[in-house]
C-alpha cells in the first residue's frame, strides 16, 4: 500500500514541480487547451471554411522521393496533394521541385493552403558539418548554433521550411547507431546543445526566409532501447526519465521549438506515439508547448505491432486523442478520422486543434503571405556551399576531433617530412567521409579525403604514398602486401581505419563495436614495420579499440568530420590547428561493460581494486578505455588553486569557485575546463558526478588562467525522493579538471 501511495505522491508532486510553465489559453477559445496563436483570428477564419476532409488532409504527411529515410513512400503523392489530401511532405527539396509541389497544393486545392515541407537536416545541408556526436566534442554552443544556422540558411535556400531536428536523445549505449545524431551521454550538457540548435535552426524570427521551423526529436528515450538494439522497448523508472532522459527536451521546449517528434519506441508500455500523459500532460499542459506534434516514419501504424491497436483506425484514434498533430507517411488519420469523428472515437475538437497546430506553423513561417518565399532561385545560387562556409565547416571539423593517444610526441608532424603513406578503408574515400543523416550532402565528389588533405598541406617535395590495405568487411588480407610497402617506405603511416557512414544512423545497430572486419590485423602488420604509425579513427560511434590503443603510439578520433574532413584531419596532424576537443561520450573497453557512463551510481559496494566483494569485472580492467570528457592536446594544462569563496553556503546564496589552469607545455591551445559536483548524501541516491559547468579558454604556452564558476541552487537541484525539485542541506564535493575522472576536488556544505 505504501509503495503505491509513494507512486502517488511522486506523479502529484512532479506534476506540480513541472508545472512551473503553464499554457496562456485563453478563456474564450472554442478549442480548450490550446495556446492561442498571434495569427488566432486568422486561422480560426480558415478553418470555418474547411470541410473534415481538408482538415483530415492537413494532418497527413507524404515522403516524396528525394531521399528514403523509412519503409516505404506512396508514389502517386501529387494526386493526393491537388485532391486536399496532403498537409506536409518530407523528403523533398531544390527550388524547383518544392516550386512544383506547392503549386499543386495553392493552384489545384480549394483553398489552396500551401504545403509545409519537411526535411532531416541534421548536421548541415549541403555543406555537411561533422556528425552531432563529434560536434559535441567541441564543446562550442556558439559554433554549434552557427552550424545549424548554416544549415537553415541552405535547405531554406533549397525550398525547405521545417527540418527534424536536434536529435537531443542521451544515449548510453554505443551499439545504438543513433549515438552519431545526437550530443552523447549527459542530460545538463545534450539540454545545451538542444537549446544552441534549436536557436540556430528557427532564428530570432521564424517568418524570415532563411530560417526554418526546428523538431526536438525523439520524444522520448528513444536513446534507452534495451541493448541498443534499435527500436526496441525502452523500460525505464520514471526516476530515470526525468533526471536522465527529460532535460534535453525541455531546454528546447523552453527554447520555443516549434515542433517535436514522437520516438517509435513505448515508456512505461505506451507507446510515445500514443502516449496521451507525454504530450497532453507533460508537453502542452505542464511544459507549456505549444508547437506541434509529427509522429517519426509510420508510428502510428506500428502500434499495431506493438500490440496495443488491432488496426489501424484503432492507432489512428489511440494517436489524435494523445495529441498527436501531423501523421508521418502511414496515413492512417487519412484514412480513419473522418469514420472516427463519426462515431464519436475522437472529437471535433481534438481534430481542430491538431488543425490549428499545423496551420499556426504555416502562418508563422509566412508562407500563407507568400507559399514560394522559400522558392528563390537566387538564394539557390547563392547561398549554398559559398567559400567561407567551406572554410567554416573545416574549422568545425578540426574542433571536433579529439586526441585519444599521442606517446613520445609522435604529434603534431613535421610538414617537411619526406616520406609520409596514408592507409587504410577510409584513407582515400569520399563516400564514408560525410557521415549518415547528411542530407542533400554530395557524398561522392565534394568531400576532400585524408589523403588529398594530406597532399593539399605538404608540397610537393614530400611523397605521399597510398594503399587500401584492407577494407571494412574482409578477412582477405590481399591488400596487405601493399600496404606493408608503402609503409615500409615511410617516414610516418596515417592508419585511416574506423567503419563505414552506413554501419550507424539509423537501423544500424551493432552488436560488437569493435573496429569492423581485419582492420586490427592490418594495424598489426603495419606497425610491425614502422612504430611511427598514427590512427586516424573514422566512425559513428564510441569504439572498443582497446587493442589499438595497446599497440599504437598516436590515435585520432575524427569521427565522420563532413565536407572537409581530409583538409581538417591535415591540419591538426601537422599542427596548424591543436586539438581540443573533450569526449562526449565514453569508450568502454569491451561491449561488456555497456552501457558505462561517468555519473553512474555509486552502489552499496563500489568498485575497489583491492576488495574482490564490490561491483566488478573479473575479466576486464573496470574502467572505461576514455571517460567523458576526456581528450589530450599538444601541450599539457595543470590545475592548481581550486579554491572556493566560502566553504558553506545558506540559500540563497551563490559560492564562487576558482581554478588556475597553467599550459605548462610547448604549445598554444584551448582546454575545456569541466566543474563536476558530487551530492555526498541525498534523500535519494546520487551519481557519483554530474556536469555543472565548463569553460572552454585558450591559454598561450607558459601562461596561467584563473577561471570561475558560480554554484547556486540550481546546480545543486535534483529530483528528491517525492519527485519535487530542488536542493538539499548536506555535504557536497566539488571537482574542476579536464575531464569527468579528475580527482581535484574541494569540499562545500549546503546549510
Ligand atoms: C526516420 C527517423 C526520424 C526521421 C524520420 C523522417 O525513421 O526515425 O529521425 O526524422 O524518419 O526521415
Amino acid at each position: 500500500m505504501k509503495g503505491i501511495l509513494q507512486f502517488i505522491i511522486m506523479i502529484v508532486a512532479l506534476s506540480i514541480a513541472l508545472s512551473g510553465c503553464t499554457s496562456n489559453q485563453s478563456d474564450d477559445s472554442k478549442i480548450h487547451d490550446l495556446t492561442v496563436s498571434k495569427y488566432d483570428g486568422k486561422i480560426k477564419e480558415l478553418m470555418a471554411k474547411m470541410t473534415i476532409e481538408e482538415k483530415i488532409g492537413q494532418l497527413n504527411m507524404l515522403s516524396g522521393d528525394w531521399a528514403i529515410t523509412g519503409p516505404f513512400i506512396r508514389a502517386d503523392f501529387k494526386q493526393d496533394i491537388k485532391a486536399g489530401k496532403v498537409g506536409s511532405m518530407l523528403n523533398c527539396y531544390t527550388v524547383d521541385y518544392t516550386r512544383e509541389l506547392i503549386n499543386l497544393s495553392v493552384d489545384s486545392t480549394r483553398l489552396g493552403i500551401p504545403l509545409l515541407l519537411g526535411y532531416d537536416v541534421v548536421h548541415g545541408h549541403r555543406t555537411i558539418f561533422p556528425i552531432p556526436l563529434a560536434e559535441a566534442c567541441t564543446w562550442d554552443l556558439n559554433l554549434m548554433e552557427q552550424t545549424a544556422r548554416i544549415a537553415a540558411i541552405e535547405a531554406s535556400a533549397e525550398g525547405i521550411h521545417w527540418t527534424f531536428a536536434p536529435m537531443v536523445d542521451i544515449t548510453r549505449d554505443p551499439r545504438w547507431g543513433r549515438v552519431m545524431e545526437g550530443a552523447g551521454e549527459d542530460p545538463w550538457y545534450g539540454s545545451l546543445v538542444a537549446i544552441a540548435k534549436v536557436k540556430g535552426y528557427q532564428g530570432d524570427d521564424l517568418s524570415k526566409d532563411n530560417t526554418i521551423l526546428a523538431c526536438v526529436k525523439h520524444v522520448a528515450a528513444y536513446g534507452a532501447a534495451e541493448a541498443g538494439r534499435d527500436y526496441n522497448t525502452v523500460d525505464l523508472s520514471l526516476r530515470s526519465l526525468y533526471e536522465t532522459y527529460l532535460p534535453p527536451f525541455h531546454a528546447a521546449v523552453e527554447a520555443g521549438v516549434g515542433s517535436a517528434m514522437t520516438a517509435f519506441n513505448e515508456i512505461n508500455g505506451i507507446p510515445c506515439t500514443e502516449n496521451q500523459w507525454l504530450w497532453e500532460d507533460l508537453f502542452r499542459k505542464q511544459w507549456g508547448f505549444d508547437g506541434l506534434v509529427v509522429t517519426d516514419y509510420t508510428a502510428i501504424n506500428e502500434m499495431i505491432e506493438h500490440g496495443v491497436a488491432a488496426n489501424l483506425y484503432q492507432a489512428s484514434v489511440l494517436a489524435i486523442n494523445a495529441g498527436v498533430d501531423v501523421d508521418m507517411v502511414g496515413q492512417g488519420f487519412l484514412l480513419n478520422l473522418k469514420q472516427a469523428i463519426e462515431k464519436g472515437d475522437v472529437t471535433q475538437e481534438q481534430l481542430d486543434k491538431a488543425v490549428y497546430r499545423i496551420l499556426k506553423a504555416k502562418f508563422e513561417l509566412g508562407l500563407f503571405d507568400d507559399p514560394y518565399k522559400y522558392c528563390n532561385k537566387e538564394r539557390e545560387k547563392a547561398d549554398i556551399m559559398i567559400p567561407e562556409r567551406t572554410q567554416f565547416c573545416r574549422e568545425v571539423a578540426t574542433k571536433s576531433m579529439v586526441l585519444l593517444k599521442n606517446s613520445n610526441k609522435l604529434l603534431p608532424l613535421s610538414k617537411e617530412i619526406k616520406t609520409i603513406a596514408v592507409i587504410g578503408p577510409l584513407a582515400d574515400n569520399k563516400i564514408d567521409m560525410i557521415g549518415g543523416w547528411s542530407a542533400a550532402g554530395d557524398r561522392n565528389s565534394r568531400p576532400v579525403t585524408l589523403f588529398e588533405g594530406v597532399k593539399n598541406k605538404l608540397s610537393s617535395k614530400t611523397v605521399v604514398l597510398y594503399a587500401l590495405g584492407t577494407d571494412f568487411n574482409t578477412s582477405s588480407t590481399e591488400g596487405f602486401d601493399e600496404a606493408i610497402r608503402a609503409a615500409k617506405q615511410a617516414d610516418v603511416v596515417l592508419l585511416a581505419l574506423g567503419e563505414s557512414n552506413d554501419m550507424s544512423a539509423e537501423a544500424k545497430s551493432r552488436s560488437s563495436i569493435d573496429l569492423p572486419g581485419n582492420q586490427n590485423l592490418l594495424a598489426d602488420e603495419i606497425l610491425k614495420v614502422n612504430k611511427n604509425t598514427v590512427i586516424i579513427l573514422m566512425n559513428g560511434r564510441p569504439l572498443t579499440i582497446q587493442h589499438l590503443d595497446d599497440v599504437a603510439p598516436a590515435i585520432l578520433e575524427t569521427w565522420f568530420a563532413g565536407t572537409e574532413a581530409g583538409n581538417a584531419i591535415a591540419d591538426v596532424v601537422f599542427g596548424d590547428y591543436n586539438p581540443a576537443g573533450k569526449l562526449t561520450m565514453t569508450f568502454p573497453r569491451n561491449a561488456g561493460q555497456i552501457p558505462i557512463y561517468y555519473s553512474h551510481k555509486n552502489t552499496g559496494r563500489p568498485f575497489d581494486v583491492n576488495n574482490s566483494w564490490t561491483s566488478h569485472y573479473i575479466d576486464v580492467d573496470n574502467t572505461p578505455l576514455y571517460p567523458f570528457g576526456y581528450g589530450l592536446s599538444y601541450t599539457r594544462f595543470e590545475y592548481s588553486n581550486l579554491t572556493l569563496d566560502k566553504k558553506e553556503m545558506t540559500h540563497p546564496e551563490v559560492v564562487r569557485v576558482s581554478v588556475t589552469v597553467t599550459n605548462s607545455g610547448n604549445y598554444d591551445g584551448e582546454e575545456v575546463v569541466q566543474l563536476y559536483i558530487q551530492d555526498l548524501v541525498g534523500s535519494v541516491t546520487r551519481p557519483i558526478k554530474e556536469l555543472k559547468g565548463f569553460e572552454k579558454i585558450f591559454i598561450k604556452q607558459g601562461n596561467s588562467v584563473t577561471v570561475h564558476f558560480t554554484i547556486g541552487q540550481e546546480e545543486l537541484s535534483f529530483y528528491r525522493e517525492d519527485m519535487s525539485f530542488g536542493s538539499e542541506p548536506g555535504e557536497y564535493r566539488i571537482y574542476v579538471g579536464g575531464s569527468s575522472d579528475t580527482e581535484n576536488s574541494v569540499r562545500l556544505t549546503l546549510n
